[in-house]
């Protein structure tokens, strides 16, 4: 699997998620702004790849800092964690690494640490979330895939694997350890509209490791369940609010109402970073509506007539109801997910691995 972030020296490569499946190009950021933009148009994406791009960019800006002193260090450094906070809102990933950059930022200030001791200390920083982001998704794997049966059709929206994180994915990361322990999974990859996430990407990494996948266009997914196709569903999230409710991509909704009417059980899979216990409920993440020209056109052909309104909201937010389980890396958490979330979220790593 080709690596979706790579720190290289002194620059930053992604694969250009926008261009995939056509061609596999990569995107070099030189700077704070290259990764800022990269983030913002899409370049790289999914919440916890988001989150490493972040930290990544954090760094890579405070190495081509000229500051001399900690004050303009300190502006600069400031700066910068407000472009990565600017680029999407919804993927609480962004959020928790800008916080992490800036913990240790803080650390090494308050300790005396030079320009460079600090320059240092936030690059080591950035390549440790994202080497805990592929250790993350192999432990999610591992508990996850003790939900699949040993035969088992499994739906899944957009795309939460390899691509959307620093490697192995989340809900993807489910149905790879599955498939490693002999399972015979088959996959059907929701198209997720607008983008494409499901049809591009998913189906792309699926293809490549060998793994059994199907596309269907999002409103076929109902007849599939009806018919007897799906026995699970997996997704991944951007947002999970303390009481279990869950910010993913648009449509997940839609799919989870739909698992329920047909008794199928509905999971998400997520790292602990992808939980914000300060946001109570569902109603408090804010969703990125993005720009409406992701639906009006596919590539450069028009698809809408002019003149009718658009609207691209990026995200839904599926009610803990809906949930059957929440995947971690640190085992899987049932309602009520405001204890379990919360359990999970402050067990120490060892017990709590143990916990699935
Ligand atoms: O707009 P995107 O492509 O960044 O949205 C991605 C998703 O919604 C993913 O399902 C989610 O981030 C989980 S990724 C492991």
């Amino acid at each position: 699997m080709l690596p979706t972030i790579e720190w290289k020296d002194d620059v930053v490569v992604m694969i250009d998620q926008r261009k995939l499946p056509a061609s596999e190009v990569y995107v070099t950021c030189k700077t704070a702004k290259d990764v800022a933009k990269a983030i913002t148009t899409m370049v790289i994406r999914g919440a916890p790849a988001i989150g490493v791009a972040a930290a990544m960019g954090i760094a890579l800006g405070m190495r081509r800092s000229s500051a001399t002193g900690t004050k303009q260090y300190t502006t600069e450094f400031q700066k910068i964690c407000d472009l990565m906070a600017g680029t999407r809102p919804t993927a609480v990933n962004l959020f928790w690494a800008i916080e992490r950059m800036k913990r240790v930022f803080a650390e090494a200030a308050q300790a005396g640490g030079s320009v460079s001791e600090i320059t240092l200390r936030l690059e080591r920083e950035a390549l440790t979330i994202h080497d805990e982001d592929v250790a993350s998704c192999k432990s999610m794997g591992a508990h996850g895939a003790t939900l699949v049966p040993h035969s088992a059709n499994v739906l899944t929206h957009c795309n939460a694997g390899a691509l959307a994180t620093a490697g192995y994915g989340t809900a993807l990361g489910v149905i790879r350890a599955a498939v490693e322990q002999g399972k015979k999974v088959a996959v059907l990859a929701d198209e997720t509209r607008p983008f494409l996430q499901g049809a591009r990407l998913t189906a792309w990494e699926l293809i490549n490791d060998g793994i059994d996948t199907t596309v269907i266009t999002d409103n076929m997914a109902g007849t599939m369940m009806r018919q007897g196709h799906v026995d699970l569903v997996v997704v991944g999230a951007d947002r999970i609010a303390a009481n279990g409710d869950v910010a993913n991509k648009v449509g997940t909704y839609a799919v989870a109402v739909l698992a329920k009417a047909h008794g199928i059980p509905f999971y998400v899979a997520a790292p602990l970073s992808t939980v914000d216990l300060n946001t109570p409920d569902g109603s408090r993440i804010p969703i990125e509506e993005r720009n409406e020209r992701e639906v009006t056109h596919l590539g450069s052909s028009r698809l809408t007539p002019g003149g009718a309104r658009i609207r691209n909201p990026a995200f839904d937010v599926t009610p803990a109801e809906y949930v059957t389980a929440i995947v971690t890396e640190r085992g899987i958490a049932r309602a009520p997910y405001e204890e379990s979330l919360a359990q999970l979220a402050s067990a120490p790593v060892s017990s709590s691995v143990a916990r699935s």
